[in-house]
């Protein structure tokens, strides 16, 4: 099962604006991302580990459908969006995916009670406009709910790492920027400082 590619193009560049405009500060991007940037962040994410892959803001679905040719199989994907046009679209693309429409920070201190296996997280979510506690508590819930080597991989359009450094305990490393993109942005991964080693040779700064 795959995500209907016919479906993604102009239409969702239009749609993505017009949410935009309602909510700049919850849809954070006027356009959807672009292929290479889905690549990328689809890139830090090792599909041969087992356990859920979860996306956080997919929005009209361009990482979910990175995600699935890399090869993480659409029933292992759950979807959590805030906006729900997004979730219908999400369900008629990719109909193996579980969608969630709701807040990602509640559903992560959820899920965590739940103790669903997860190998990774995924995220698109407009980190930068929240306060750094409240990114940090997101990136240590989604932590505590995988395995050492679990994975939050999120993408920036800033220069400097979404999440603060000075945390103890996590390990970052970013991706060399995604020029051809609107805009050009950063694909960082963080890990816990015990788990098994990074995808990528460039470390934080
Ligand atoms: C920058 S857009 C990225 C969309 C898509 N992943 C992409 O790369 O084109 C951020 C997305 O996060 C969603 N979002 C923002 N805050 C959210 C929250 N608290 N919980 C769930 N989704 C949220 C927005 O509705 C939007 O779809």
């Amino acid at each position: 099962m795959t995500v209907d590619e016919s479906a993604l193009g102009r239409g969702d560049e239009l749609r993505f604006l017009r949410t935009w405009l309602l909510a700049p500060l919850t849809t954070g991007a006027q356009m959807p991302s672009g292929r290479r940037l889905a690549r990328a962040m689809a890139a830090a994410v090792d599909p041969e580990v087992p356990g859920w892959v979860i996306e956080l803001g997919p929005g009209t679905g361009p990482v979910t459908r990175a995600l699935i040719e890399r090869g993480v199989a659409p029933e292992r994907l759950l979807l959590v969006e805030a906006n729900a046009e997004f979730c219908r679209l999400l369900r008629e693309r990719c109909p193996g995916a579980r969608v969630l429409h709701a807040d990602a920070f509640a559903a992560m201190r959820r899920l965590r009670r739940e103790g669903l296996p997860v190998s990774a997280v995924v995220s698109s979510l407009p980190l930068m406009t929240l306060a750094p506690r409240r990114r940090l508590r997101l990136l240590h819930d989604c932590l505590r709910l995988m395995g050492p080597g679990g994975r939050f991989v999120q993408f920036t359009y800033a220069f400097r790492s979404p999440l603060p450094l000075r945390a103890t305990g996590i390990r970052a490393a970013a991706a060399p920027r995604v020029w051809w993109n609107l805009w050009p942005a950063k694909v960082w991964t963080y890990q816990r400082a015990d788990g098994p080693g990074s995808t990528y040779s460039s470390t934080a700064k």
